[in-house]
């Protein structure tokens, strides 16, 4: 606890300032102790209404001491239960991944004893500075050298509750002349209605030609399909933010290429609710090709012809599996699936016999379609085989939850009550500068066998 180690280290001081009894002193304070906690951890997503972008966003905020003090016996208990902030990885993954949210256990018990001692703001005084968010105007992966824009504005209508929507734009010559490696993009939403914003991007094929843009909006799909839209690239969603590349890795945008915005709208129907909106994403290039391609590594593993019975809440998918076909980095893993996810899992068997569990998730949540972003790159060698195994809930309990009908098989599916089995990985091959040759040659769908 901070103030703790300032007591210590000022005995007289604060002796002098404040007479209190030891059990008083101990107690943490809003100012001293809770207050830099919630603003590293809980404010990305807990801040005022309209302050951010993306997904980032929760019911209330708890920037200030009149905010969080109604809340804090349920702070207390949600991060004594790990449910917050979310994140729904295993513990044994703590210090893993770069975008991990996670307390630590002095952390949690300073918001628990401060919850379990009274709530005090304690001195004003010893409150960090506010933090800072990037506004919805700002970039927050600098200024973009190319900004594609929703050809028109677009009305999310009064009585929509949920609405998934696609709209697409193809680059001219004007906007792209050349293709461009792309080491950095940001979805940047226009309105604070915005659940999830992905981008997808397809390139023209040999003839220069694309295929019929996406049909949208639509209230059943939860994203367009691959051979009209083509690859997901990736977006913001609840507490994810800017897609970043590490150092000396990128993805080459084609002229010609169709940009597919691909925004799940999210507010509460009712009059007057209704709202405009024309979002943005900004791409940064860099300047020299970059020396590894994303997408020249694994491929990713999926299944499409599981059925899930009815009211099972427990059903096993897999595991299927990968095998990398030359050194390969692993920059992130995402479990794809849809409401009735329940469990994840990705496991590597390396050439020399050992296994490891790269990723396991034994909570899945619906509304938290994490990227999990190594912190340090993940090499595995040639011949490693990745196994993916995914779990589902079909329970009635579930379907009470999230509106889904438990007794009828679930099969492979666009809208969110269908199923999908997806194990991603971003990654990239070792060898060969810039190459955007797939390395992990798999069939396609190394499920079906
Ligand atoms: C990535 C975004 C995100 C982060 C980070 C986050 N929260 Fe939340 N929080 C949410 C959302 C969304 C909800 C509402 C939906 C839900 O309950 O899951 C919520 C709900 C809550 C609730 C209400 C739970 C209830 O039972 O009604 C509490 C309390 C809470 N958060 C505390 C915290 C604290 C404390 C932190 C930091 C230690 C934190 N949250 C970090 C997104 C976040």
């Amino acid at each position: 606890m901070k103030r703790s180690a300032l007591v210590s280290l000022l005995p007289l001081a604060v002796a002098v300032a404040t007479p209190a009894t030891a059990a008083e002193r101990d107690a943490p304070t809003f100012y001293g102790d809770v207050l830099p906690v919630l603003q590293m951890h809980c404010q990305d997503c807990h801040r005022p209404a309209g302050a951010n972008y993306g997904g980032m966003r929760a019911p209330m905020a708890l920037t200030t001491y009149a905010e969080v003090r109604p809340w804090a016996r349920s702070i207390a208990r949600t991060v004594a239960a790990r449910e917050m902030p979310p994140w729904d990885a295993h513990p044994q993954h703590d210090g893993t991944f770069a975008n991990e949210r996670v307390l630590n256990q002095a952390e949690i018990e300073t918001l628990v004893n401060w919850a379990g001692s009274g709530a005090a703001p304690g001195d004003a005084a010893e409150a960090p500075p506010p933090r800072e968010f990037p506004s919805t105007g700002g970039w927050v992966v600098g200024e973009p050298d190319l900004v594609v824009t929703m050809p028109e504005p677009y009305f999310v209508e009064d009585d929509v509750d949920d609405l998934y929507a696609a709209f697409s734009y193809v680059l001219t010559e004007e906007d792209l002349p050349e293709d461009r490696w792309v080491v950095a993009f940001q979805c940047k939403p226009d309105s604070d209605i915005i659940h999830h914003f992905n981008l997808h991007l397809l390139p023209p094929d040999e003839n220069g030609e694309l295929p019929a843009p996406p049909e949208f909006p639509n209230q059943d799909q939860i994203a367009p399909s691959p051979e009209n839209a083509g690859s997901y690239m990736g977006g913001v969603s609840s507490g994810s933010d800017a897609n970043r590349y590490p150092e000396g890795y990128g993805f080459l945008l084609r002229k010609g290429s169709r940009v597919t915005f691909d925004i799940h709208y999210h507010k509460e129907a009712g009059e007057g609710t209704g709202k405009w909106d024309q979002s943005s994403i900004g791409f940064v290039f860099a300047d020299e090709p970059v020396e590894r391609s994303l997408g020249s590594g694994l491929r990713p593993i999926m299944n499409f012809t599981f059925a899930i019975p009815p009211n099972d809440g427990n059903h096993q998918v897999g595991p299927y599996s990968t095998v990398a076909r030359r050194d390969t980095d692993i920059i992130a893993l995402m479990p794809h699936m849809h409401m009735r996810g329940k469990a994840a899992r990705f496991e590597a068997f390396y050439p020399d016999g050992t296994t490891e569990v790269l990723l396991d998730v034994p909570r899945f949540d619906f509304s938290w379609q994490t990227v999990y972003y190594y912190d340090q790159m993940k090499r595995i060698p040639k011949g490693t085989r990745i196994e993916y195994t995914a779990w589902y809930d079909n329970s009635a309990e579930k379907a009470a939850r999230y509106g889904f009908d438990s007794n009828r098989t679930v099969r492979f599916g666009q809208p969110s009550t269908d199923e999908m089995m997806m194990g991603f990985m971003m990654s990239a091959g070792v060898s060969g500068p810039g190459s955007s040759d797939p390395g992990g040659e798999t069939p396609p769908r190394s499920g079906d066998h």
